[in-house]
């Protein structure tokens, strides 16, 4: 397994007590790395259908009870991912947690050989604590100090001790989960309804951010460039034109998430009829649409699925007959270029393809629509556009960046 893509930059912006007047919102950037596990890329479709399922079969909320999870969601990992380096305990152990905005609980022991470590400022908490979606694992609650790096440190953050894991094989030690607090429900022990405060919780509630806001830049693969996450806000250097907002779904169960609601063309052919509720999502590596609007896409692109990859895939001359894939959200619209359909050609071959073809990153999300669950929009997507997650106002938001219309691939 190898890990791509290791050019990253950190910007570090002058913490609330350095900068108490100067800069209005609060808000440190740090380095995003990028992954890709290519052990995972031959089974990627797979990996994030899996994924998909074990999100939809979640909710939990709002007094149903937590389902436990299909064999499947061992193949949850994630194929291609972002990670921060973060440090935990007094001295600090490092580790490299996957970032995931659709899991609100943080973890280690991914890694058996990077297990967590008591220090002294540990706590054991003495409950249990499970979490599904993005693998499984199990073991213990503590609290601890976690450094994020740039002044970003809390103290007694929960952090789950692993010591029992599936469904992880990438090159990171854990999670950091970034969701909303409502999805850590029943993930301890002591009761089916509590909830945990996730890590950004703790930063605003110990005064290291002012909003609950997260903004996330990662260029294409093919810029072999650096990607930042800000906390407490959004890098302005990172996108080139307005941020657009809108409100976080009603609809559930993608309202548990950063779930939106979109209508999608594709060149003037609608592929959905009308607006349909999804989640944009770290964690997963595509963009998923639901079976009859995969189909809808498939028969527009002229494109097969392939039996190898189980990716979608037109013979390379046909390349140029790809027409622009559009998200229509809230009254803007984003769009995806031919170049940011595929998946880097670079790579076909490490997915099980070969050079005569192109692969598309729109993949099957396996389940019709209307369940309130329609789309995923993946990494492939957040390629293309600044995003915004603020839990504060409830709220997904999305820019252009120097990206967005770039044709890398
Ligand atoms: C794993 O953690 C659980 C929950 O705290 C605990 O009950 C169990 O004994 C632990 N197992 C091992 C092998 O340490
Ligand atoms: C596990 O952690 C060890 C020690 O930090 C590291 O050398 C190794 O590369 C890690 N492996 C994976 C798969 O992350
Ligand atoms: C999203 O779509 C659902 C279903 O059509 C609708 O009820 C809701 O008002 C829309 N907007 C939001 C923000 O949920």
């Amino acid at each position: 397994m190898i890990v791509l893509s290791l050019v990253f930059l950190a910007t570090a912006y002058g913490s609330a007590f350095a900068h108490p007047s100067v800069r209005r919102d609060v808000s440190v950037t740090l380095p995003l790395e990028g992954g890709l596990n290519l052990a995972r890329l031959a089974s990627i479709v797979e990996s994030d259908q899996a994924r998909a399922v074990a999100l939809m079969q979640r909710p939990h909320v709002g007094g149903q009870k937590r389902r436990s999870p299909s064999t499947s969601v061992d193949a949850t990992n994630t194929a291609v991912y972002f990670t921060v380096q973060v440090g935990i305990g007094e001295p600090a152990s490092q580790y490299t947690l996957l970032l995931d905005t659709g899991s609100g609980n943080t973890w280690v022991g991914a890694n058996s050989s990077n297990p967590y470590h008591s220090t002294s400022t540990s706590h054991n908490t003495g409950k249990s604590s499970v979490n599904y979606g993005s693998g499984s694992f199990s073991g213990t609650e503590y609290t601890d100090k976690l450094d994020l790096g740039n002044g970003l440190v809390i103290n007694d953050q929960s952090i789950g001790a692993a010591n029992k894991t599936s469904g992880f094989e990438g090159d990171f030690d854990g999670i950091l989960g970034i969701g909303p607090t409502d999805l850590t429900t029943g993930t301890l022990s002591d009761s089916d309804q509590s909830t945990v405060p996730t890590v950004v919780d703790g930063l605003k509630s110990q005064g290291k951010i002012r909003e609950e806001i997260l903004g996330m830049f990662y260029p294409p693969y093919a810029e072999q460039t650096s990607g930042s996450v800000t906390f407490g806000g959004v890098d302005d250097s990172h996108y080139t034109g307005p941020l657009s907002y809108v409100p976080i779904t009603k609809t559930e169960p993608a309202g548990y998430y950063f779930g939106v609601n979109q209508t999608i063309s594709y060149g003037d052919v609608e592929i959905t009829s009308g607006a349909v509720s999804g989640i944009v999502d770290s964690g997963t590596s595509l963009i998923l649409l639901a079976s009859d609007h995969f189909k809808a896409y498939a028969e527009a692109t002229g494109a097969t699925q392939d039996s190898n990859t189980k990716m979608l895939s037109l013979p390379k001359d046909q390349f140029r007959n790809i027409k622009p894939l559009n998200f229509h959200i809230g009254d803007k619209t984003w769009t995806l270029n031919a170049n940011a359909q595929i998946w880097p050609r670079s790579l076909n071959t490490a997915l099980g393809g070969d050079d005569d073809h192109v692969y598309f990153v729109v993949g099957n999300l396996g389940e019709r629509s209307g369940s309130g669950f329609d789309f995923i929009n993946g990494y492939m997507f957040m390629q293309r556009f600044y995003t915004v997650f603020d839990s504060s106002n409830s709220r997904v938001g999305f820019a252009t960046t120097k990206y967005t219309n770039s044709e890398a691939n």
